[in-house]
């Protein structure tokens, strides 16, 4: 991401929040793993949106109009001692000269210099209940401009969250973010190809996941989240991240991993025999998830309004459990009184960007909000039939699949920026073939 687009975005955001104002934000604090091990760091989503800066022990200000410049952030100073064991720091100088701030200081400094920045504005935007600590440091600075109220100091009188009005901006993705969101779905697609033509019968899931870890960090990427690599009836546990089975013959995988570029998110889906030919059960129950998604794809369009994706995937859904003789009845009574709940308990998709599941409201004024261009949501119709659910033939038995794409609204429609993993029986059957 350019320099340009952090300017552009600090400025956007000055602009909504209105001149007798202040944001504070924190970086991501650093969290341990075991004893002396961190995890690897990330750095949170809001603070590298408007900054790229990376480092944790950070703060930055936005101060619309403040005289001295908008763009202040507190970092950590350089240090030879530790630089040799964690790698360089930007420092104060590194944090103007190659971040933009307009001035910066040193964040041990913080509790002498930060309450001046904020005496005198009326309002404090910050990212309240995300980090209790920074809420607790926050007030007390707020409360020592109030004790000295008879000495003339003015204290913020309001706090906002910041919340409402960067996630906003953060729903509306911009050329550049796109761009990336191309390129991490791209790396995923590529993984899932090659996950396809790897596997085979007896192969263990964690070393179908090693494909994806294998090509994500040849582009330098990473997951985006822990990745879901389920055979037989592990498709049909949601959040299964264990990925420690072995892959039967005649089984199906389900793969849910998307690659994480520069803090940009996809999540793909794809769920395909072990042994490359699906049975005449899997087949079936998956031509109708694949309806589903496609006919949801296609109304992921400008006008339309976020659930209707979900309203047409389940209605899909349903008619086709009907055919299948999995549920009885009448299609609408069905729908109405979610008689497909056992089988599909997700919604069909949630927004995307650099979260995987990304800001925005779903909703505005308690009625589901348009699609507009800039968007980005993924579209994730499955049908699950755990062992569990009772009634159900056993031939139908732990066939557990999930089709995922991620999708921008564009002006000229719905475009597929996961494109180029199949999904059509037939094509992946010759895949797995090749
Ligand atoms: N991979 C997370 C999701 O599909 O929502
Ligand atoms: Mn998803
Ligand atoms: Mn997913």
């Amino acid at each position: 991401m350019n320099r340009e687009e952090y300017r552009r975005r600090r400025r956007e955001l000055m602009q909504l929040m209105g001149p007798d104002s202040v944001a504070v934000l924190a970086a991501a604090p650093e969290q341990i793993r075991n004893r002396d091990v961190h995890y690897p760091y990330r750095q949170d989503s809001d603070f590298h949106y408007l900054s790229g800066f990376p480092e944790p022990e950070a703060v930055m200000v936005l101060i619309p109009g403040r005289e001295h410049g908008e763009f202040v952030l507190f970092c950590r100073e350089r240090d030879p001692e530790r630089e040799i064991w964690d790698g360089p720091r930007a420092g104060q100088d590194g944090a103007c000269e190659q971040y933009d701030a307009d001035d910066a200081f040193p964040i041990d400094d913080i509790d002498e210099i930060l309450p001046g920045m904020l005496e005198g504005r009326h309002k404090v935007y910050s990212m309240m209940g995300r980090n209790p600590e920074m809420d607790q440091t926050l007030f007390g600075w707020v409360n020592r401009i109030r004790s000295r109220a008879r000495l003339g100091a003015r204290a913020p009188e309001e706090f906002v969250s910041l919340e409402h009005l960067l996630h906003e901006m953060r729903l509306f993705k911009s050329p550049a973010e796109l761009k990336l969101m191309r390129e991490a779905a791209q790396v995923s697609a590529q993984a899932h190809r090659q996950a396809m033509q790897v596997c085979g019968p007896d192969m263990y899931e964690y070393q179908v996941e090693a494909e994806f870890t294998g090509l994500f960090r040849r582009y330098n990427g990473e997951h985006a989240y822990p990745p879901i690599v389920g055979g037989g009836r592990n498709a049909c546990i949601l959040h299964y991240i264990e990925n420690s089975a072995r892959l039967a013959d005649g089984d199906l995988v389900l793969i849910d991993a998307g690659c994480e570029l520069d803090c940009y998110a996809s999540d793909i889906t794809r769920t395909f025999p072990v042994n490359g030919r699906f049975s005449a059960e899997q087949r079936a129950v998956y031509e109708v998830v694949l309806a589903a998604q496609l006919a949801a794809i296609d109304v992921a369009r400008t006008g339309n309004h976020w659930n209707r994706p979900h309203e047409v995937a389940v209605r899909t859904l349903v008619e086709g459990l009907v055919e299948l003789g999995l549920l009885r009845g009448n299609v609408d009574d069905l729908l109405e009184h979610e008689a497909y709940r056992p089988f599909f308990m997700h919604r069909t998709g949630h927004w995307l960007g650099m979260d995987v599941h990304d800001v925005g409201d779903y909703k505005v004024d308690g009625q589901w909000r348009e699609l507009e261009p800039g968007m980005v949501l993924t579209v994730e119709p499955g049908l699950y039939i755990s062992d569990r659910i009772e009634g159900v033939d056993p031939r139908w038995h732990n066939i557990g699949i999930r089709i995922e794409d991620d999708v921008a609204v564009t002006p000229d429609g719905p475009e597929l920026l996961s494109e180029g993993v199949p999904k059509a029986p037939d094509d992946i059957e010759a895949l797995m073939r090749a």
